[in-house]
């Protein structure tokens, strides 16, 4: 595969077999990659780092918030290992109370002393009973302590206009003002800063089961009337809202939401579109969150580059619309879906995450960079404990897995400018799958500092990467790898570092040449300085 920044394009590639070939093979080893630092592409926005965390399994209730009496220690109710953890990545935003959960959640019931919580039933997910301990003021005192900005979903499913305008008002209005007395009176007299807006969530699903245009019909009153009152949010911090999107490759949705965005009057408006797409292999999700073989390895890296149709799809129908790009696809759910783990409730999506999964991961977040012009903010689900979590917690053990190594390893993405790149992938196949066998992308960060991610995907086959920087001298590379023995390796309570980065030195040679030794099986991120 010839990748050019955002275009991928077939090259067949023939494979050396046998031994008399093995000169041939360590040839076959090579990836040229060509970086042209006079052309930079636009900013990969730091929102394409972002969490959901939804009130489903573990997610929030021992993942989050043990509670101010727990023996774990905690600020407030919020577990401070997995504060640390997350402050360390970087969080841009985090998506919440759901999913599904958002659209049956009524945020009365989780405000104020705990005599006025409601014990309430999680339908949604597994049954369970919420508590509504955790609720919008045990939100924001988590963002505020990780250092990340609010994506809050209203209830357009079973909620009214009154009742999410209400919650805005009581997140954001002047103390003055009864909604903002009563969040004084529970501990917080500033506004709140809501800089995000979910217009429901999957209104085509549990959301609803809407039609398009009936959801058309229903959103906009909720973007007209569910107001921001925090003074502050003005300019670049007004509060952006996201309208529901497409269900994968489905295009309805992106067609009636974007027609009427374009054929908005001055009353209402949005300021992203949602599109959710898992990384599965049918319904339900059939493959293993670990001691899986290599069919499974290939099948799923196939299914989550389906991605990048996916984006280019979308976004090609956002451009008839707006073709300013005023309006970015928000891919606020993504990640794989597993088969659940043996003995866990099926209802709580727990899974474990391997060395796989951040080779996903991986994967996504270069689409997304390579579309960063429409794709400004997506959210990985879950951030904890569900689905492809960052961090699996129970009780007072806390582990983190390969997918969160991924998430700190591209920390210097964020903000960066993404800068062009082109390279002969090269093949990895297994049976009839048949993928590129190398990605990459590069970027200059706001210090003017040239970084590049590369993922061998093949994991059988190191990969010399010869990589040509035009425009700059280069004295050296270096940063960190994130790899191990087995594709399947997971990190456990027992063994936390099985897939942990590990430092990293490319090889320079003349003014600009930088080789770098990229495993099976591995992520690297280097610094190309000089
Ligand atoms: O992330 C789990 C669920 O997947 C979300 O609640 C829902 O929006 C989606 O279907």
């Amino acid at each position: 595969m010839r990748i050019f920044g955002s275009s991928l394009t077939a090259v067949a590639l023939l494979l050396a077999s046998g031994s008399a070939a093995h000169a041939q093979a360590r040839e076959n080893d090579r990836v040229a990659i060509a970086v042209d630092t006079a052309k930079p592409g636009p900013k990969i926005d730091r929102n394409i780092f972002g969490q959901f965390a939804e009130h489903l399994g573990t997610g929030i209730y021992g993942g989050v918030w043990v509670g101010k009496d727990s023996p774990i220690p905690n600020v407030r109710g919020i577990r401070k290992d997995v504060v640390a953890a997350l402050k360390a990545i970087k969080v841009p935003n985090v998506r919440w109370p759901g999913g599904c959960f958002a659209d049956e959640y009524h945020w009365r019931h989780g405000i104020g002393p705990a005599k006025d919580r409601h014990n309430t039933i999680n339908s949604n997910w597994g049954g369970a009973i919420e508590p509504n301990t955790f609720g919008t003021d045990e939100f924001f005192d988590f963002i505020g302590q990780i250092g990340s900005e609010a994506y809050v979903s209203v209830n357009i499913g079973s909620g009214t206009v009154e009742e999410a305008a209400d919650w805005l008002a009581y997140m954001t209005a002047d103390p003055k003002t009864t909604a903002g007395k009563e969040r004084a009176a529970n501990g917080h007299p500033a506004p709140y800063k809501v800089k995000y807006l979910g217009l429901g969530n999957e209104s085509w699903g549990c959301g609803g089961s809407y039609s398009a245009g009936h959801y058309v019909e229903l959103m906009r009153p909720f973007a007209r009337f569910v107001r921001n009152y925090n003074p502050a949010q003005t300019g670049a911090e007004t509060m952006q809202r996201i309208a529901v999107g497409p269900d994968g490759d489905k295009t309805e949705y992106t067609e009636a939401v974007m027609k009427a965005y374009k054929e908005r009057n001055w009353a209402w408006g949005i300021e992203g579109l949602s599109l959710h797409s898992y990384t599965t292999n049918g319904w339900p999700p059939a493959y293993a969150s670990e001691n899986f073989d290599e069919s499974a390895y290939a099948g799923l890296v196939k299914a989550t580059l389906n991605m990048e149709s996916l984006v280019s799809r979308h976004s090609a129908i956002m451009d008839k619309y707006d073709p300013e790009k005023k309006v970015p696809l928000v891919v606020d759910e993504w990640g794989v879906w597993l088969k659940p783990n043996a003995g866990s409730d099926p209802g709580f999506l727990q899974q474990q995450n391997s060395l796989r999964d951040a080779i996903v991961a991986a994967l996504n977040i270069n689409i997304f960079a390579r579309h960063a012009d429409r794709v400004r903010m997506t959210n990985i689900a879950q951030m904890i404990n569900v689905l492809q979590a960052m961090i699996l917690t129970d009780k007072d053990k806390m582990v983190l897995t390969p997918t969160y190594h991924v998430f700190d390893m591209y920390v210097p993405f964020q903000d960066a400018t993404l800068v062009p790149l082109s390279f002969d992938a090269g093949t990895y196949s297994h049976g009839d799958v048949k993928l590129p066998r190398i990605d990459a992308i590069a970027a200059r960060d706001s210090a003017g500092k040239l970084w590049m991610a590369v993922t061998n995907l093949d994991p059988n086959r190191p990969a010399r990467v010869e990589t040509a920087i035009a425009g700059e001298s280069v004295r050296w590379a270096r940063g960190r790898v994130l790899t191990a023995p087995r594709f399947d390796a997971v990190n456990s309570f027992t063994s936390p570092d099985t897939v942990s980065p590990k430092a990293f030195t490319g090889r320079v040679s003349g003014k600009n040449k930088v080789s770098l030794d990229i495993p099976a099986a591995s992520i690297v991120v280097v610094q190309v300085g000089a």
